[in-house]
């Protein structure tokens, strides 16, 4: 009797403790989401909390882990993002670029959710360009929420070293070369590059060969219809090694965002870099006009190479109702107009308000309203991760070895492999 009593005793407590494990288990799955980025610059950190605080304001009961890793362009994050979803162990959202890295490498592979319906429940479908839409969808559903549109094609100058040396700010490559021989005479590094990571070198090259082969070539190479032996992108190549004579020494130990600040800081002419260049100088308070300025990336005027972060919902992401409460307030103009200033980028819905960004921005958003759009190579927007990655390693060597043969053989080999058929 006293043993059955015993037995009936322990049954209760194991199922009791299971059901409490459980209860426990649920509310911490319903009270947390985890957002996963490489957002850890400055501008960059900021503007993510900014959005996460309008979460949290609208949302004080979930807890937000705001998990990074550091490195630009998503160096270190992609490949620990790889292994965690390989591994069936996805953040509940994540930071990837519209486009082809988004596309290619999560959407056709099947790892995450559509997520049209987000958009038309809050009813923004139509606030978004259709250009954008497309960029972000498959087989006509919508895969993920773009937060931002960020130039790619931007030159930060000093305004007072050009100033000083009497020089034009140069609107074409071979402007700029002249310009840089000065700056180099009088010991001034005309480039600012931080190439530690090698993103930073397809980056500049990217702006260099839009702008030997204008949008149309630009857009045909990177679909593999143009030859890597072609004379405009010979021409462009050949530019790159010039332009390479005039960098900062410290480049390939310098970090992107550190090469922006050379500018800001007087110590460099020039640097060529996306926009949130313009998030880490609003973030250490450097001043438009005075300690740097801004104009399209020598010969290509007119042209916007655009890229866009955005966040999705993989499949069996653990706090599935709290991540699209944040799809929906990454998706919505409060949300938009709370990172976007902060980040350097706009927004990407056509409805921001315009009173909250920076001179820089404005113009921004009128030259994508404006300008013939591209997509950037080293953003994921142009082409496939296998491919950029193959880039980025031509780079790293063809940066150091200036090898414009060498060079070409590989590009045109990487294509031959990667580029759609
Ligand atoms: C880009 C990203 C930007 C910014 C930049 C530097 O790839 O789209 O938002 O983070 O890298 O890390």
């Amino acid at each position: 009797m006293q043993k059955k009593f015993f037995i009936v005793l322990l049954v209760l407590v194991v199922a009791t403790s299971m059901v409490f494990a459980q209860g426990t288990k649920d509310q911490k799955k319903s009270d947390s989401l985890e957002i996963f980025s490489w957002w850890t610059a400055g501008g960059e950190a900021e503007g993510l909390d900014a959005m996460i605080k309008v979460f949290e304001n609208r949302y004080p009961g979930i807890e937000l882990i705001n998990a990074t890793v550091a490195g630009g362009a998503g160096t270190n994050a992609k490949a620990v993002l790889a292994t965690r979803m390989q591994g069936g162990n996805p953040p509940d959202t994540f930071q990837v670029h519209a486009g082809h890295e988004l596309i290619d490498t999560w959407v056709v592979s099947d790892f995450m959710e559509p997520i049209t319906f987000v958009l038309k429940d809050a009813g923004y479908m139509d606030k978004f360009p259709s250009d954008v839409i497309d960029i972000i969808s498959y087989k006509g559903e919508v895969y993920s929420i773009p937060v931002n549109i960020h130039r790619s094609n931007v030159m930060w100058y000093s305004p007072s070293l050009f100033k000083q040396y009497n020089l034009k700010v140069p609107s074409t490559w071979a402007e700029f070369l002249q310009a840089a021989e000065v700056f180099k005479r009088n010991g001034i590094p005309a480039l600012a590059l931080g190439d530690n990571e090698s993103w930073a070198a397809t980056h500049l090259l990217e702006n260099v060969l839009l702008s030997s082969l204008g949008a149309d070539g630009y857009r045909d190479l990177w679909q593999g219809k143009i030859k890597w032996n072609d004379s405009r992108v010979r021409d462009g190549l050949t530019t790159y090694t010039k332009i390479l004579g005039y960098v900062n020494r410290d480049h390939a130990a310098l970090a992107n965002m550190d090469a922006a600040g050379y500018v800001a800081e007087g110590k460099a002419a020039i640097n060529i870099m996306g926009d949130w260049a313009a998030g880490y100088y609003y973030s250490q308070g450097f001043e438009q006009g005075k300690d740097w300025d801004w104009a399209p990336a020598p010969g290509t005027s007119g042209v916007f190479n655009m890229l866009s972060d955005s966040f999705g919902l993989p499949k069996n992401a653990p706090n599935r109702d709290n991540v699209i409460k944040w799809l929906t307030i990454c998706a919505s103009r409060e949300g938009q107009d709370a990172f976007n200033p902060i980040k350097g980028s706009i927004p990407a819905r056509t409805d921001g308000d315009r009173s909250k960004y920076d001179r820089y921005l404005n113009a921004a958003m009128d030259d994508f309203a404006r300008d013939t759009i591209v997509p950037s190579v080293a953003h994921g927007a142009a082409i496939s991760e296998p491919w950029l990655t193959r880039v980025n390693d031509i780079m790293a060597l063809f940066t150091t070895e200036l090898n414009v043969d060498k060079a070409i053989t590989e590009f045109q080999a990487a294509a031959d492999r990667y580029a759609p058929k």
